[in-house]
């Protein structure tokens, strides 16, 4: 279901931040449980941030809906490791696909489209499938750490978007990882024993589609291994709905 304006007002959200700034994260999640309930679910990419959340949201019980956006083009590692946490959460992950396969899209557009046009792309295999699913939520939550990269530095907890300009259509998204470094998310995952992309093992540190994701080397940006050679440091999901209300 969507969010309405007047269901939650910007001084609401900016409050709500504020206070989620130092919140234990089983708290945050279950306000968003107890005011939105499955209007709200979770993305992931199977990376650290979004397991620690699913993992406490688990541990709590709050069954939030999980989702994940399969561009057809993931490692092997990936697909085998989302086998692996819905058995080890006892959760569905459904997997959101773009309207062509890798092939298709080859047939139309020509071979490797992300070795031309990497922002068409992306666009194509996963902003548009999550705008579909965003059409159909309140509250989108994500794994986003403001110490990933410079763009990701000023993320709130909280923000709240217009989803959909001609429409009163909002969009909350919360980042509950917001404020966690990487240290802390790989020191639960250990602690836990949370099943993991064994690719993080082999020098890979952000792990998104295989023709546009390298291994990185110390001391770099942990996403500097994403699209190298091109100046793009975002596929568009994280910018598509512009600024925050
Ligand atoms: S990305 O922008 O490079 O793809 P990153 O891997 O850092 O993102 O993940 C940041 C957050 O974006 C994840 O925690 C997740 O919430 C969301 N996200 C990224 N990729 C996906 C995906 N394939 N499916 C669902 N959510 C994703
Ligand atoms: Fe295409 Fe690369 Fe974007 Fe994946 S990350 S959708 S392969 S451009």
């Amino acid at each position: 279901m969507t969010l309405h304006a007047g269901e939650i007002s910007p001084e609401e959200v900016r409050d709500l931040a504020a206070q989620f700034e130092s919140a234990p994260l089983t708290d945050i999640l279950r306000w968003a449980w107890e005011r939105f309930g499955a209007r709200a679910a979770i993305g992931t990419s199977f990376q650290g941030a979004g397991l620690v959340m699913i993992h406490h949201a688990v541990e709590a019980g709050l069954p939030f809906p999980i989702f994940t956006l399969d561009t057809q083009l993931l490692f092997k590692e990936t697909y085998e490791l989302k086998n692996r946490l819905e058995n080890f959460f006892e959760v569905k992950i459904e997997s959101l696909l773009p309207d062509q396969t890798p092939d298709e899209q080859a047939a139309e557009l020509g071979a490797n489209l992300w070795e031309r046009k990497p922002d068409l792309c992306c666009t194509l295999r996963k902003v548009v499938p999550l705008q579909r699913k965003l059409e159909q939520l309140s509250v989108w939550m994500t794994g986003v750490r403001r110490q990933q990269s410079d763009t990701r530095e000023k993320t709130k907890i909280l923000e709240l978007y217009h989803f959909d300009v001609l429409r009163d259509h909002y969009i909350l998204k919360l980042n509950p990882m917001a404020t966690w470094s990487r240290e802390a998310v790989w020191d639960y995952m250990k602690k836990h024993q949370i099943p993991y992309n064994p690719l993080q093992d082999q020098g890979f540190r952000s792990i998104g589609c295989w023709p546009c994701t390298k291994a990185t080397a110390v001391g770099e940006d942990e996403r500097a291994g994403r699209w190298t050679g091109f100046d793009k440091a975002e596929c568009g999901i994280h910018t598509f709905l512009g600024e925050s209300i």
